[in-house]
């Protein structure tokens, strides 16, 4: 079977992934890191990294399109992506545990005031400011797919009375965690909570989710976590919630723009803490098998797993 691999990387990157999913897919399989190298109708699988437009123009062949990305908003935002064939996001409990991790980092370091003894030890300042339990920081997480339900069970594990917000009725996701649904669950969960961690994926029914509407159904002095797509956030919003003390800080992992302009109000700014997209990366090794499990399935005629639903947008 003729594979084309595709992405948006450096060389490094991509060769690391080429000779991962190489190994992986054993022989019989031909992984292709440019068109040009066979007829292109005969490409039938395109592993792709959060592509450029246009990437998969024209591969008429084409029977399964497979993220290494877990978020496929780009991906499905591409209208030359040929709107027959099945996309597979990736999934991967490495992946999820990495999201937990970091998910967990936040709400700890919010909660225990660490951003802000990250400052008083830039200002050369010794102040020590009274601490709350974990069982006093309720906490929302948005979203009840892979990532949220392994970030709200992790939150909750470490004593945090954590709620997780879907689109529809969730299977429980374990002691300490309520599950609630729908819009009209989204203004009291807001109202209960501290620290919100945003892990829904980025559809037309959610993008600029994190407005000043949800700041304000917040109680004030809440903090923000968005750990899932820039596009949720509406910058300017945020930056008056600060200004304001509506949000006294927010963590944001993902922007509207990557990489996050110099000069952007972020970067300096003493109540947001930037990171470079790194809250959940794709793990190589574990991701590859992921991939190669999906190859076979197709091959096999057997279901393919992670299914995106196009209509849905996730
Ligand atoms: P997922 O498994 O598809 O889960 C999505 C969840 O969001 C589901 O629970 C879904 O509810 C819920 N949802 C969708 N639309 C909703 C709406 N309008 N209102 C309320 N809930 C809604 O996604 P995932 O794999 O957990 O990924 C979560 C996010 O993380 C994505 O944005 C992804 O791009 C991002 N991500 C970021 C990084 C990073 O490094 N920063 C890494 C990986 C992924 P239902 O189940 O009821 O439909
Ligand atoms: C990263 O943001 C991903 O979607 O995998």
């Amino acid at each position: 079977m003729n594979l084309f691999l595709c992405g948006s990387w450096d060389d490094d990157e991509r060769d690391a992934w080429a000779e991962a999913l190489r190994r992986a897919l054993g022989p019989g399989h031909r992984l292709l890191l440019q068109r040009g190298e066979v007829d292109e109708a005969s490409i039938e699988v395109a592993i792709v990294a959060n592509p450029p437009p246009g990437q998969l123009r024209g591969l008429t062949g084409l029977r399964l399109i497979q993220s290494l990305w877990a978020g496929v908003d780009r991906l499905l935002a591409d209208a030359t992506v040929p709107p027959e064939v099945p996309v597979a996001r990736m999934v991967d409990p490495a992946m999820n545990a990495a999201m937990a991790e970091t998910a967990l980092w936040a709400v700890l370091s919010l909660h225990r005031g660490f951003f802000d003894c990250a400052r008083q030890q830039r200002d050369g300042r010794w102040h020590q400011a009274p601490q709350r339990r974990a069982d006093e920081v309720p906490v929302l997480v948005l979203g009840t797919g892979q990532m949220g339900r392994t970030a709200a069970a992790r939150l909750a594990q470490q004593g945090y009375p954590v709620t997780a917000w879907g689109r529809t009725p969730s299977e429980p996701i374990g002691h300490g965690v309520r599950t609630v649904h729908g819009d009209a669950a989204l203004a009291p969960a807001l109202a209960a909570a501290r620290t919100v961690v945003n892990l829904l994926p980025l559809t037309d029914a959610t993008r600029g989710i994190l407005d000043a509407r949800l700041f304000s159904a917040l109680p004030a002095g809440a903090a923000i976590v968005n750990l899932a797509r820039g596009a949720h956030l509406v910058e300017a919003d945020l930056l008056a919630a600060l200004a304001s003390g509506q949000i006294a800080h927010a963590v944001l992992d993902v922007f509207a723009v990557e990489p996050l302009p110099a000069g952007h109000p972020f970067w300096a700014h003493p109540h947001v803490t930037v990171l470079p997209h790194v809250a959940a990366q794709t793990d190589v090794r574990s991701a590859a098998e992921v991939v190669v499990r999906n190859v076979r399935a197709l091959a096999s005629g057997a279901p393919l797993a992670h299914r995106v639903d196009r209509a849905r947008g996730y």
